[in-house]
């Protein structure tokens, strides 16, 4: 599964706008700084000088993208978090958590924007050098509560400003790739408390630290 046996873990959290994943990866980190675990924390789009510009172009609202750029400017963001930033993170030994991941795009592009998954998954492979996580988090939930969630915010991005069948074609998404592959994904529903989840996180990420 990870082709790096008795490493670090890499993990990932993913799921819809206002799921809680930045809440979870926080959380998380909290705990891996408590147990001394040498970490890393990142997120897509960003997490390079690169992805910073890049994350701001993709989440201008005043911008209309295509679904192929769009996942071709996330896949670049990508490609140089994996090379600069979570490879050598990884090589040094620490454990990465990553706010969003490929899952992602795989999701948003192709089950929401209804691009072809083969092509998503070759290019995916290409970008990140077939660097794939050892778990991850999907806090699933149903996409009218993570708009609400995230509109409690303030302004939508881009994404947000999606209409709701996109979105429930994401949830879909996520929850197939899940199905797919039980062995990497702890699914979560994820209108439950943040200590009730951060706590199930915890367990799996300990039965994955070495
Ligand atoms: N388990 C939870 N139950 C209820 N509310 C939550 C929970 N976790 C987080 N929230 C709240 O929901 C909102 C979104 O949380 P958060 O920013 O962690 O989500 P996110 O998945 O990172 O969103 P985005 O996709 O927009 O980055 C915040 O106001 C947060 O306080
Ligand atoms: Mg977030």
């Amino acid at each position: 599964m990870t082709g790096r046996p008795g490493a670090a873990p890499f993990i990932t959290f993913e799921g819809p706008e206002g799921a809680g994943k930045s809440t979870q990866v926080a959380r998380l980190a909290a705990a891996l700084a408590g147990a001394g675990v040498p970490h890393l924390l990142t997120r897509e789009p960003g997490g390079t000088p690169l992805g910073t510009r890049v994350r701001e172009v993709l989440l201008d609202p005043a911008l209309s993208i295509d679904p192929l750029p769009e996942f071709l400017l996330y896949s670049a963001s990508r490609a140089q978090l994996v090379t600069d930033v979570i490879r050598p993170a990884l090589a040094r030994g620490e454990a990465v958590v990553c706010d969003r991941y490929f899952d992602s795009s795989l999701a948003y592009q192709g089950a929401g924007r209804g691009l072809p998954g083969a092509l998503l998954r070759d290019l995916t492979r290409e970008a990140t050098r077939g660097l794939t996580p050892d778990l991850t988090v999907l806090l699933d939930l149903d996409p009218a509560v993570g708009l609400r969630r995230a509109a409690a915010r303030g302004q939508p991005d881009r994404l947000e400003q999606a209409d709701l069948a996109f979105h429930t074609r994401v949830r879909a998404g996520f929850l197939a790739l899940a199905a797919a592959e039980p062995g990497r994904f702890l699914v979560l529903d994820a209108t439950r408390g943040p200590d009730d989840l951060a706590a199930e996180v915890w367990a799996a990420a300990q039965a994955r630290l070495t």
